[in-house]
């Protein structure tokens, strides 16, 4: 069986909230051999993420919260490769404001496991930037997949509707901070980190 690898692009499009509408950039991940391969979230346009899958089997899509700009091509996606898309369920308000008509095929909850190749994918909720967000650590390959998170330099944003500063302080301090100092940090915007890297900058973490 060949070996489970990381592949990774950007691309970019909008993000709109709150009747704001900002022009990003996304990192598009994905994690898998030869055969088969689960994308972590589905940013702006399906060509470009299956640029990356290339003719591998998607297994899942998971989601790691329901910004628009994370899923608003998650649909399209599942149709494109038969893959069902995950999303924790207290993130279903805020994806069906840009789904209203079709749900998501799963439920991604805390401690879940999802093996792509024989290697295992824990699934960690972590609330706070949206109240579904999840991380999906991945102990084999020393990686943990952050989405809006935690990013390079600090927690992701919170000024923003189903946002909450404290709670997401909490789960980067419980859930993220718990990892070994060497796990790199994928993240969903911008360069990747550690988390011994990003526990040094307490300032920006004080709870
Ligand atoms: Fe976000």
């Amino acid at each position: 069986m060949s070996e489970v690898r990381i592949d990774h692009a950007v691309n970019s499009g909008t993000f709109s909230i709150d009747g704001k509408t900002y022009e990003v950039e996304n990192n598009i991940w994905v994690i898998g051999n030869d055969k088969e391969c689960v994308v972590i979230d589905a940013p702006h346009n399906v060509d470009d993420i299956m640029a990356v899958v290339g003719d591998r089997e998607v297994v899942a899509i998971l989601c790691t919260h329901a910004h628009d700009d994370h899923i608003r091509v998650a649909p399209d996606l599942g149709r494109r490769t038969n893959a069902p898309i995950l999303l924790n369920p207290r993130d279903l308000r805020l994806w069906q404001q840009t789904h209203p008509k079709e749900n998501p095929d799963n439920e991604l909850n805390h401690n879940d496991m999802f093996y792509i190749g024989g290697t295992g994918l824990r699934v960690l909720h972590t609330p706070g930037h949206a109240e579904g967000s999840v991380c999906l650590h991945v102990p084999n390959l020393g990686v943990v997949f952050t989405g809006d998170t935690l990013f390079k330099d600090g927690p992701g944003a919170t000024g923003q509707s189903f946002s909450n500063k404290d709670t997401l302080l909490k789960s980067i301090h419980d859930h993220l901070f718990a990892l070994p100092d060497e796990t790199i940090v994928h993240t969903g915007h911008g360069e990747s980190t550690t988390i011994g890297a990003e526990k040094t900058k307490t300032e920006l973490y004080a709870l």
